[in-house]
């Protein structure tokens, strides 16, 4: 066969192929029997062989790709990924709809989805060729996993139009994917996964394409974050469009022209979810329409157009076999009951939270007690109360101790505190537990340094304090358990890369007390430098909105100490950086730059800024800038030989600025 030829007859097969694959995954109606699938992927497998040139990254074939990857590379999404806010009961979604109907003022129509219990993804393609996949990480930044979603057989490689579009949906295991691994992971005698959610968010986090592949994950499409040509006016509308694409969105969703609908239908879910192939923890409900979307807006956290239900709680019955106690980073010790396994809300379950000794005491809990367990989704299960009356008389009463399980320091308890604490600041728990907190994703976001390698660490005495962390050489890691050279060079790798993290995120994970992942960030934008906060008064803490009487105090207490600020001076000479990154807090509606609450693309080459400089400015003064140019485009900057955005934006009459004018704006 001569190369022209080979070339026509693959593009036939992965046409065939394609459709074939969409058939059977995306629609779930297959139109040919699987050995003819099989017959030409084999021969599409043995065409490329030969002719590596017709090779195509839409080609079936390259759904397992044959590399193992090194680290998953970090992905800075195009817009963020927000949560959603919850709804626990009737009442909830009433508020909710009141809120929605009084800012927009008009009738709405809601969009009910299935709340589908997997991971987050957005999926990019370019031109309809899926070119990344990424997690949802911390909203801002995320993993790019695309090799492992790849191997997703219902996300499309190709799509049936050539947009350019970034999508967002929701990666999951199916039950029957989910009983089959915990089937395989049993006979080999390995720990089983908890849930499918566990499950597949494992499965993506495999650097081993294979393994992801062997999974059997699937996808649901509920968002579209931006694209070149949206046919939709609203998000009905635009799940249609998806579908259109080849997509697979989820076939549940119903529209509701009143809250009551929505009612009906979020209640008729309750007792229908245990029948569903896959697992879901709530309904999420959608104003339709973008427009109505755009007046509402969002919060720092999630969109105002939308709310999720969360399912009830459900409980169960088992035994208490123990309590361990643990001591946390800030001395308090937790006690945490030890359950004899037991299924609750699609995971097994063996330890739920206990809280504190008062509520031991109030709930009468003892050892060997029957107890009943509540969970609901992902939070921490809780044992609610205990069966008294199926008492044997074996129960044994659990005792507090009185010293430190840790550090044996005596633990006291304050005034007005239910709390017992350690309050020995050279505790070794303390330290461990300040440690794993300082490598967490919310604070400096070191992969690879979880709380096992910590442990370690902290036991082998390589590390006391966190700037220790930046001490530590190649040969120290790879003499610790399970670390390969592998593992050794992405680890460094990733301590180095913390090093640039924006100020927040080193404020949040010193432990100051009192202050959380929001108060750092608000200071971080506040003072902008590490040396203006340490040098701060309580006054001028004070004078910042949300920071209350107790942060304050907590924060200047904390640069009081020389312990702290040697600390710093180390981790500032290991060349972490302190300094806020980020852009400036102003609120659309406090803005009154022409920016505020405007829609902005940025296209072409700009020559006496950055773009990523024109992206935080313009957000900053309250705008939101996006990739691509739409109907709902306000303003297009265009640079040196845009090209298709540029010619866009003509079309469709948006207003295009120069990069002059925008630096005029810039400084007025
Ligand atoms: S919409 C702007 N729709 O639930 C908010 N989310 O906190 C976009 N989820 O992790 C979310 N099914 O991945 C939406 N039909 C659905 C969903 C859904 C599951 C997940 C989502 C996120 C969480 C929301």
């Amino acid at each position: 066969m001569d190369l022209q030829t080979a070339e026509h007859r693959a593009a036939e097969l992965r046409n065939l192929l394609n459709q074939y694959g969409y058939e059977y995954y995306v629609l779930d109606k297959p139109s040919v029997p699987d050995s003819e699938y099989d017959r030409y992927m084999q021969e599409l497998l043995e065409l490329e062989a030969k002719f590596p040139q017709l090779n195509r990254a839409d080609s079936p074939t390259q759904r397992v790709g044959g590399n193992i990857l090194d680290l998953f590379e970090k992905v800075e999404h195009t817009a963020p990924m927000l949560s959603l806010g919850n709804a626990f009961n009737e009442q909830d979604l009433k508020d909710f709809d009141r809120r929605v109907r009084q800012a927009v003022g008009e009738e709405v129509t809601y969009v009910c989805e299935l709340k589908i219990d997997g991971l987050a993804v957005s999926l990019r393609y370019e031109e309809g060729l899926f070119i990344q996949g990424a997690t949802r990480g911390d909203g801002t930044i995320g993993e790019d996993i695309t090799a492992n979603l790849k191997t997703i057989k219902s996300i499309p490689l190709r799509l049936r139009e050539n947009v350019s579009i970034e999508v967002r949906g929701e990666a999951y295991m199916p039950k029957s994917s989910f009983h089959a691994l915990n089937k395989v992971k049993e006979e080999r005698g390995e720990d089983l996964a908890a849930n499918p959610r566990n499950a597949a968010a494992g499965s993506l986090r495999q650097l081993d394409p294979k393994i992801a592949a062997s999974r059997n994950l699937d996808v649901f499409l509920y968002g579209i974050g931006a694209a070149s040509k949206i046919e939709a006016t609203s998000h009905s509308e635009g799940l249609n469009f998806l579908d259109r694409l080849g997509f697979k969105t989820n076939k549940e969703r119903q529209k509701c022209g009143t809250i009551d609908e929505v009612i009906e239908y979020v209640n008729g879910w309750v007792d229908r979810r245990p029948h569903l192939p896959y697992e879901i923890d709530g309904i999420v409900i959608k104003v339709d329409s973008y427009k109505q979307q755009s007046e509402l807006g969002t919060t720092a956290k999630s969109p105002r157009w939308a709310i999720a239900f969360k399912f009830p709680a459900e409980e169960v019955v088992t035994t208490l076999l123990g309590i361990e106690l643990s001591v946390g980073r800030t001395g308090v010790i937790t006690p945490t009951a030890i359950l004899k396994p037991v299924k609750v809300a699609g995971s097994t379950v063996q330890r739920a939270s206990l809280h504190n000794e008062d509520l031991i005491r109030e709930k009468d809990i003892k050892l060997g007690d029957q107890v009943v367990i509540k969970k609901a989704g992902d939070i921490i299960p809780e044992v609610v109360n205990v069966l008294a009356d199926q008492r044997t008389g074996e129960e044994v009463d659990f005792v507090m101790p009185s010293h430190c399980p840790e550090c044996e320091n005596e633990l006291v308890r304050f005034e007005g505190e239910v709390a017992l604490r350690c309050i020995n600041p050279k505790c070794p728990a303390q330290i461990r537990e300040g440690l794993i907190h300082f490598v967490s994703r919310t604070a400096m976001n070191i992969d690879g340094m979880g709380e096992k390698v910590i442990s370690q660490l902290f036991a082998e005495n390589l590390i006391s304090d966190v700037a220790d962390i930046y001490k530590l050489t190649g040969d120290q890691l790879l003499a610790l358990e399970r670390m390969g050279e592998k593992s050794v060079s992405n680890l460094l790798k990733a301590i180095e890369a913390s090093k640039s993290n924006s100020l927040e995120k080193l404020l949040f994970g010193l432990g100051i007390r009192h202050v959380g992942a929001k108060a750092a960030k608000t200071l971080a934008q506040s003072f902008d430098t590490m040396d203006n906060l340490a040098s701060a008064t309580k006054e001028e803490l004070l004078a910042i909105n949300e920071i209350g009487e107790k942060m304050a105090d907590a924060i200047v207490t904390f640069f009081e100490q020389e312990e702290a600020v040697e600390l710093l001076e180390e981790l500032s000479s290991a060349g972490v950086n302190m300094e806020y990154k980020g852009a400036k807090p102003v609120s659309a509606e406090e803005s009154d730059s022409v920016f505020a609450g405007k829609t902005v693309v940025l296209t072409g080459k700009l020559e006496q800024l950055s773009r990523n400089e024109a992206k935080e400015k313009i957000e900053a003064l309250g705008g939101n800038v996006s990739g691509s140019v739409s109907k709902k485009t306000h303003l297009v900057i265009a640079g040196v030989e845009a090209g298709s955005k540029l010619k866009k934006a003509q079309e469709l009459g948006i207003e295009v600025w120069d990069e002059e004018k925008l630096l005029v704006e810039f400084n007025k």
